[in-house]
């Protein structure tokens, strides 16, 4: 099939790749000149494990190609995705400027029967809203349908989750557009949900909702279980054993963080009050969520106090490991709170430095984990980079001024550590 996607950012450049991994021929389109060029030269402009091989051989059988011209993509294509930034505004909502741009533009340009896929994480009736837009330009000139299919990728597994859907939702008032979905993804083995477009809409707000819902129950679990000297790994592994809750996402840390989880939970609590319904679990989450990341803050204080003037080594500064996005990070919002009490902070993240050096002023940046633990009073993991467990600890030990770890991710092995020698402190246990 020919498809266009619409906004090459992170779901629209993953998207694009595995489908014409799957043999259709994939035009990207992005009104970034820059972006396209490296694209067009293989430079991927985002750090995803697997994507650049996968650009380059589809791109190498000419199933991908990547360009600014949304109107010829458009023209010649059966199926067209939306993949464009849907950012929160100040008050929670989400942002639709770039969706009603692209859409008005792909009424320009459509030609003969197209389905346009919504795969942008936009509020309940946003495909309604699209299928207006473009109806209002194209005046019954040419036959078209919108679809909601919203993504489930994580970011550091992205073209695998793509590849290996849990389910792939499909939310469309027309027969005929079911239909050319279904023959999209036949190269893929998953259930179809195939159901209305705000159902499926709604189906991605309540899957990361519930997502983020387990990520601050566990920590506040965490929280207790310090406090009446349980362990919340024994914790999560009895509770996972229960098929009804499972072992996802029970993994107790500084808060959850990244450009889904938090944008899509204060979206969700919008719509909810937009609809009359005050959605006060989803804030306790997120108040939760906030909350954690203040602890970890006196986690560090109750060992190095006062705060001024202390040294501490951070190892992480990315929302979580196998990304270089520092969105809504909690590393970068611990490290702030740290800077502001006056502590001086070296920092060392396997992806995310050149990012983190504009959103840390005052913060030393280190070429390895060794340096930025250098002369500290206090290491700090923030992030659960693999990196960090294959260290050798008994030369940290010796770098360091005082041998203090805190491991907000439980990433390190207490024994071992204390039998070198250091004082150690994880989360909820
Ligand atoms: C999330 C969802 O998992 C994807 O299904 C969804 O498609 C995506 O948002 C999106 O809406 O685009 P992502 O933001 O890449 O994916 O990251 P996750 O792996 O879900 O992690 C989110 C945050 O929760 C991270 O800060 C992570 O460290 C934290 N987390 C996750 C925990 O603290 N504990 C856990 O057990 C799991």
């Amino acid at each position: 099939m020919r498809v266009a996607v619409i906004g090459t950012g992170y779901v629209g450049l993953v998207t694009g790749t595995c489908l014409a991994d799957l043999e259709h021929e994939v035009t990207c389109v992005d009104t970034e000149r820059e972006k396209i060029s490296r694209l067009k030269r293989g430079e991927i402009p985002i750090f995803e494990v697997g994507l650049e091989p996968l650009v380059k051989r589809n791109a190498q059988a000419g199933r991908l190609s990547f360009t600014t011209d949304l109107a010829a993509a458009v023209r010649t294509a059966q199926v067209v995705f939306i993949t464009v930034g849907t950012p929160s505004t100040d008050a929670g909502e989400a942002d639709l400027t770039f969706l009603k741009g692209a859409a008005s533009q792909i009424a320009e340009a459509i030609e003969g029967y197209t389905v346009v896929v919504n795969k942008s994480t936009v509020p309940v009736g946003s495909t309604r809203l699209v299928q207006r837009i473009i109806e209002e330009r194209l005046e019954g000139m040419h036959e078209f349908e919108v679809v909601s299919n919203p993504e489930f990728l994580r970011e550091g597994s992205a073209v695998n989750d793509f590849l290996h859907p849990d389910r792939i939702v499909i939310g469309s008032e027309g027969q005929r557009s079911i239909g050319v979905l279904t023959e999209l993804y036949r190269g893929l083995n998953a259930p179809l949900v195939i159901t209305d477009p705000a159902s499926a809409e709604m189906i991605k707000y309540a899957s990361n909702a519930f997502l983020a819902t387990k990520v601050s129950y566990i920590n506040a679990i965490a929280n207790i279980c310090e406090a009446v000297g349980a362990d919340v790994r024994e914790v999560a592994l009895g509770m996972g054993y229960d098929k009804r809750i499972g072992f996802e996402f029970l993994r107790p840390g500084p808060g959850f963080g990244g450009s889904c989880f938090p944008k899509d939970c204060r979206a969700l609590v919008d719509i909810s009050s937009k609809a009359g319904y005050h959605f006060r679990l989803l804030e306790g989450v997120l108040e939760v969520n906030e909350e954690q990341m203040r602890l970890m803050v006196e986690k560090v204080r109750r060992r190095l106090d006062p705060l001024a003037g202390a040294r501490i080594g951070v190892w992480g500064l990315a929302f979580k490991a196998n990304t270089d996005d520092l969105r809504e990070s909690p590393a970068v919002r611990i490290c702030r709170l740290l800077l502001g009490e006056g502590a001086s902070l070296a920092a060392y993240d396997p992806a995310a430095m050149e990012a983190a050096a504009g959103e840390l002023p005052g913060a030393a940046f280190a070429k390895d984990p060794y340096e930025a633990a250098a002369g500290a009073d206090l290491l700090l993991l923030l992030t659960d980079w693999d990196e960090f467990k294959w260290v050798d600890f008994r030369r940290l030990k010796g770098l360091m001024a005082r041998p203090v770890i805190v491991d907000t991710r439980n990433c390190l092995d207490p024994l071992t550590l204390r039998r070198l020698g250091f004082e150690y402190e994880g989360v909820g246990r």
